[in-house]
């Protein structure tokens, strides 16, 4: 008989968290074969189409042979400048396409590589709690720690700057944010942006902004770049995406904006790793930056009118949540007597209805859950309705 032979896989690896999206798949599979229709709210995949001149531009892009070999590193030139053009229209900055951006698969590998860029091992990184879950893995693959600072709803979800160790300021790396944020739906001004630049500044951190669902915003609310802060190119990275301003989630591409220095060491990883973005997706990117601003306007006044029905349907079950202005969540309390697991499990046993734990987004957020608002409107009304029936509601 052979013995067995076991290969581990790093230590770094083995050290990263199961991820909860993992688990909660093992849970919809167990009630789907019980057979349950599942609502699933606990996913932030774009419903909608991508618009029609995207997907034109992309079938004429696939034509071309000149197309079919591997892409430029960086980004083809006329998409990059396409970029330039746009941050200058959407936020006044002015940016040289040629140096100070890089075109990703999504901001998502841009994240977790710039941490390999710019992160030794022992090395501390800040990470506010709740979280988008690459903005701590991208550290932690490159073993390095996060200290976590938790996000408090009386600070309307920013981070208190003040509760940051003066010895952790002083050895911190990286500062990651995401505003608008997931899975909060908190915004973020243009001042304390400034305070955030004075910050990393004074500690010498690189302050990486994650503006993933920078067009995803309601009653005429415009979330701010970094980079409206004057100087903060010395200081700050920031990640922007396609997937969910244009429903790209699939197409895989977005986009980093920095200064010269930060974009060729995330370069310098991504040519070890990875050829970027294919050339045809990039085409269609172009094509999606050309189009009149109506067309993210639709995207986004779907979502505006679920948020509006579902702020309005969970109030009637004991949830006070502010109105949002911006992403496609709601982050709801946990009533007493539950954690985010055991309650997210009760209300999918009982209705169908799929929500993700607080605690896939941060061990500080297991007294939440997020919902998304990424259903066609009639099965949002529809999970309402069981929530109803089911007698689920928020008390203290
Ligand atoms: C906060 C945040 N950043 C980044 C991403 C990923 O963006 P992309 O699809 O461009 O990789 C997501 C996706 O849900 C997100 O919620």
């Amino acid at each position: 008989m052979q013995t067995k032979i076991e290969i581990k896989p790093s230590k770094r690896l083995r050290k990263i968290p199961k991820y909860i999206f993992a688990e909660l798949d093992e849970w919809k599979e167990e009630a789907r074969a019980r057979g349950l229709d599942l609502i699933d709210l606990g996913i932030g995949n774009p419903d909608g189409c991508t618009p029609e001149p995207v997907v034109k531009a992309a079938v004429e892009s696939i034509k071309n042979p000149g197309n079919h070999g591997y892409p430029d590193f960086k980004g083809k030139l006329v998409l990059r400048e396409g970029i330039a053009k746009w941050l200058e229209k959407r936020h006044g900055i002015s940016v040289d396409p040629k140096t100070e951006i890089q075109t990703l698969l999504g901001a998502k590998e841009g994240l977790a590589h710039l941490a390999m860029a710019y992160t030794d091992p022992g090395d501390i990184n800040i990470v506010p709690d709740p979280y988008y879950p690459v903005l701590s893995r991208g550290t932690w693959i490159s073993d390095g720690q996060i200290h976590h600072i938790k996000l408090e709803e009386s600070n309307s979800f920013l981070p208190d700057l003040n509760s940051i160790p003066e010895e952790v300021a002083q050895k911190a790396r990286m500062f990651f944010v995401n505003y608008p944020n997931n899975p909060t739906a908190a915004t973020i001004t243009k001042e304390f942006f400034k305070e955030l630049v004075d910050y990393c500044r004074k500690y010498n951190i690189l302050l990486c902004s994650d503006l993933a669902y920078s067009e995803i915003n309601f009653d005429g609310y415009k979330p701010p770049s970094v980079f409206e802060v004057e100087g903060a190119k010395d200081i700050a990275i920031e990640f922007y995406s396609f997937s969910k301003s244009y429903n790209m989630a699939g197409w895989r591409i977005g986009f980093a904006v920095g200064n010269e220095e930060f974009i060729k060491n995330l370069y310098a990883i991504k040519t070890n790793v990875d050829y970027g973005t294919s050339s045809i997706i990039q085409d269609a990117a172009i094509a999606a930056l050309s189009m009149d601003e109506s067309y993210c306007c639709d995207i986004t006044g779907i979502y505006q009118r679920r948020r509006d029905f579902m702020l309005e349907g969970v109030k009637k079950l004991g949830w006070d949540h502010r109105k949002t202005s911006a992403t496609m969540y709601l982050w709801l309390k946990i009533p007493k007597g539950y954690n985010s697991k055991t309650w997210c499990k009760m209300v999918l046993d009982k209705t169908g209805v799929v929500f993700t734990p607080g605690i896939a987004f941060g061990e500080h957020s297991d007294n939440y859950f997020r919902t998304s608002l990424v259903a066609p409107d009639q099965r949002l009304h529809e999970a309402l309705d069981r929530l109803e029936k089911a007698n689920i509601k928020y008390f203290e």
